[in-house]
């Protein structure tokens, strides 16, 4: 790394409060990722920024710097390249839907996914709940897809923003995740390493999301939506309740199953509207690619992606053979809650999450969500269809009930 500014000074003046130009956090984000910044000073650095803060300059700069420390994609097609990113919650299962239906309004969607963990789960492992899906296509492969298709879904080729993977564990070990420009620059930096014109943003609350409330998200998305702006990719933003799961399935196979009835034209409504509104830039855009849906066009371009992933739409999805439980309503009631952190544990106990980022998920146990808050239901009608395989049942017999607040 060529001599910089020095880091102790650099230091001093973020514990103190003043803020970093562009060029020093460049320097700093460089030293990061070839290690002539040590960890302790990335730690302490992290530590004054959570307490300190970043102006938008700041935040854009680093966010760039982040970027530009590994590959940034770029894609010779003649349209809009375009892309989502949620900040992840229960049951959502929007991108398989999203991907297809974007193609067939006629922009390119070059999807880069990862995998679950926790009680979020990945798209990645949904995906591959698909006898055959490979997510690991190489770049050369993905850009004959994305000119076909006109999108794909893989996991990340070469390495994109690299000083994210070092700054989000080191993050994760010094308790400073929760810092809106940490995590703006974490995800706008993988995202704007895509190489996208635009980018839409599902910023999630509640018990399901990383954020709990809403007016911490609302400040998420303000930064993320300037700072994307400010990095020269046009970005907006929703916020979405994630209090209650998104759809009817969660867990891997069961929501591949839930978003191809969608694409089909038989999904859920709040799934179907969610995907629309990610979609469109105005409410024209939102209600034609709503009448693409309903009327199931988008699904034949499902299966040329799923084709062109080598996966086999005829065979019978991964995971099968699990036993199904059913829930029932213990007396007449009209559902009051429906928690998405407990149905999203629920789901992970059985096998359908991941506790660290190695370890195998199970693509077909899960939870099939029946009764949500507003309905009413009799007695002995289904409230949850639970899907297990090996483990997990009775913790997960136990979320639910508390998921219900019938504990
Ligand atoms: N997702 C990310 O990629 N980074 C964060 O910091 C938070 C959520």
């Amino acid at each position: 790394m060529a001599a910089g500014p020095g880091i102790e000074l650099l230091l001093e003046r973020k514990r103190d409060g003043g803020a970093l130009t562009a060029d020093e956090l460049t320097w700093l984000v460089g030293g990061i990722v070839d290690e002539s910044v040590t960890r302790a000073q990335a730690a302490a650095f992290l530590a004054f920024t959570f307490l300190r803060g970043m102006t938008d300059e700041e935040t854009v700069a680093f966010t760039l710097a982040m970027r530009d420390s590994g590959d940034v994609l770029s894609w010779a097609v003649d349209g809009t390249v375009v892309d989502k990113h949620s900040t992840g919650g229960v049951g959502d299962k929007v991108s398989l839907i999203l991907a297809p239906l974007w193609a067939e309004l006629g922009y390119y969607v070059p999807m880069i996914s990862g995998r679950g963990l926790g009680h979020t789960g990945g798209t990645l492992d949904k995906l591959e709940a698909i006898e055959g899906f490979r997510t690991d296509l190489e770049i050369d492969e993905l850009h004959r897809v994305l000119a076909d298709v006109g999108c794909f879904m893989n996991g990340q080729t070469g390495e994109l923003a690299p000083a994210d993977r070092i700054l989000y564990a080191l993050r994760n070990e010094t308790s400073t995740v929760p810092a809106i420009p940490l995590i703006t620059a974490s995800i706008l930096s993988k995202k704007l390493a895509e190489g996208l014109d635009e980018l839409s943003l599902d910023v999630k609350w509640g018990t399901g999301a990383f954020m709990k409330t809403r007016e911490d998200a609302a400040a998420l998305r303000d930064m993320l939506v300037a700072v994307g702006n400010g990095a020269g990719v046009r970005t907006r933003a929703r916020l979405t309740d994630m209090n209650v799961p998104l759809g009817h399935a969660i867990g891997n196979a069961l929501e591949v199953e839930e978003a191809m009835a969608c694409l089909k034209g038989e999904g859920p409504e709040d799934l179907a509207q969610l995907t629309c509104e990610l979609i469109g830039r105005d409410e024209a855009e939102v209600a034609r690619a709503r009448d693409l849906l309903d009327r199931g066009v988008a699904w034949e371009r499902w299966e040329r992606l799923v084709a062109a992933h080598h996966g086999d739409l005829s065979a019978p999805l991964r995971g099968g053979g699990c036993t199904r439980v059913v829930v029932e309503a213990p007396r007449d009631l009209t559902i009051g809650r429906c928690d998405a952190y407990e149905l999203g544990r629920a789901a992970f106990v059985l096998g359908a999450g991941r506790r660290t980022a190695a370890a195998p998920v199970h693509p077909g146990v899960g939870l099939l969500v029946h009764a949500k808050p507003g309905d009413s239901v009799l007695r002995g009608q289904p409230l949850v269809t639970v899907v297990h395989a090996d483990r997990g049942l009775d913790e997960a017999l136990a979320l639910v009930q508390r998921a219900y607040g019938l504990g």
